[in-house]
């Protein structure tokens, strides 16, 4: 399936660049933006994320190579060989996202109950994310880009819209409020099968590794090494224990909070049901973003799309 939408991409966005296909809905005043201004926001936003991890303060044990069949551990030990949690857990960002990430129900079809305890967090971690100097580039680029955002709330109010509005995405039972755009990218769901799908925030993952509810076996495709021993970009993985699994996923591995949101906010907003790619470090990269319905302005999915 994913390799499947992987192909297809290329020839989407192909096409789209030929004939500017206008977004589906909400028609707003066209984007200029150019592939190459795609690389230059994201190398800013790469270079201002401070709050990220460093060679100094994060490893990962990449270990043996698996396929997303195959049963076989070829690793052993954990992926996330170090983490400073000093440098980690002082990030207001990173612990106003943990304070969110335990807000809701991970299996779809079971309903989203939002406290008010909990829409504060959100509106926390919002305002910890709007206060970074990666969310006010971010903001400085949607405008050049002719998007509807005269002010940071404006843009916190699109952020809190297309990402924490809460949505159906079970199919059996149906019409039960069980997602959001944030939950299936940063914290994964799973489904009656016990198969988790998005998980794409690392943070989480090595949350759920730490706590021996996710199990890494090793990577699958290439892995992208934007700095040679610091941060990698997107490996996929066949991560799971008895219990939960979850075949392939691809991760931003040591960004901050701010910085995921930013990137797939930026390729959501400008790019949304296509791929959208760049470079950081003169890497190719690429995001690809879904929208929930052709209709509706709420994020489906968002990941690094990782070549195999
Ligand atoms: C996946 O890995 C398993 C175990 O190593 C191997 O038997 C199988 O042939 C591999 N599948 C593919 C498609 O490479
Ligand atoms: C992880 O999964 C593999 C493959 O099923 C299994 O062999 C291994 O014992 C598991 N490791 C842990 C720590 O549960
Ligand atoms: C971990 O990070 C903290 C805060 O940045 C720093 O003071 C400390 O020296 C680091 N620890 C190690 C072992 O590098
Ligand atoms: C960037 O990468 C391209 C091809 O991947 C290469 O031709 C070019 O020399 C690189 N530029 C720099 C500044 O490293």
């Amino acid at each position: 399936m994913l390799r499947f939408i992987a192909v297809t991409l290329c020839v989407a966005v192909a096409i789209s660049v030929a004939t500017q296909v206008r977004p589906a809905v909400k028609p707003r005043p066209r984007s200029k933006a150019a592939l190459t201004d795609f690389t230059v926001i994201m190398q800013r936003l790469w270079d201002l994320d401070v709050n990220g991890m460093s060679a100094a303060t994060m490893r990962l044990a990449l270990q043996g190579r698996t396929n997303s069949t195959s049963k076989l551990d070829e690793a052993p030990q954990r992926l996330f060989a170090y983490v400073n949690e000093t440098f980690l857990l002082s990030r207001p960002t990173v612990l106003a996202f943990i304070a969110v990430s335990n807000n809701y129900e991970p299996r779809i079809g079971t309903a989203e109950r939002e406290t008010a305890q909990e829409q504060a967090e959100i509106n926390a971690f919002l305002n910890a994310v709007c206060d970074t100097e990666v969310m006010k580039a971010t903001l400085a680029f949607l405008q050049e880009q002719k998007q509807p955002f005269p002010t940071m709330a404006a843009l916190k109010a699109h952020l809190k819209s297309i990402w924490f509005t809460l949505y159906p995405r079970s199919k059996n039972p149906a019409n039960v409020i069980d997602s959001s755009g944030f939950e299936h990218v940063f914290l994964g769901e799973a489904k009656k099968t016990n198969v988790i799908g998005g998980l794409h925030n690392w943070i989480h993952a090595y949350r759920l590794e730490k706590t021996n509810i996710l199990n890494y076996t090793g990577y699958v495709n290439s892995v992208t090494v934007l700095e040679p021993g610091r941060f990698i970009f997107g490996a996929r993985l066949w991560a799971y224990n008895n219990y939960w699994k979850n075949p392939f996923s691809s991760f931003i591995f040591g960004a901050s909070p701010e910085f995921d949101l930013a990137s797939y906010t930026i390729c959501f907003t400008l790019r949304p049901n296509k791929n959208c790619p760049f470079r950081i470090n003169n890497k190719s990269l690429s995001i690809r973003t879904m929208r929930y319905m052709p209709n509706l302005n709420y994020v489906d999915t968002a990941y690094p799309d990782v070549p195999f």
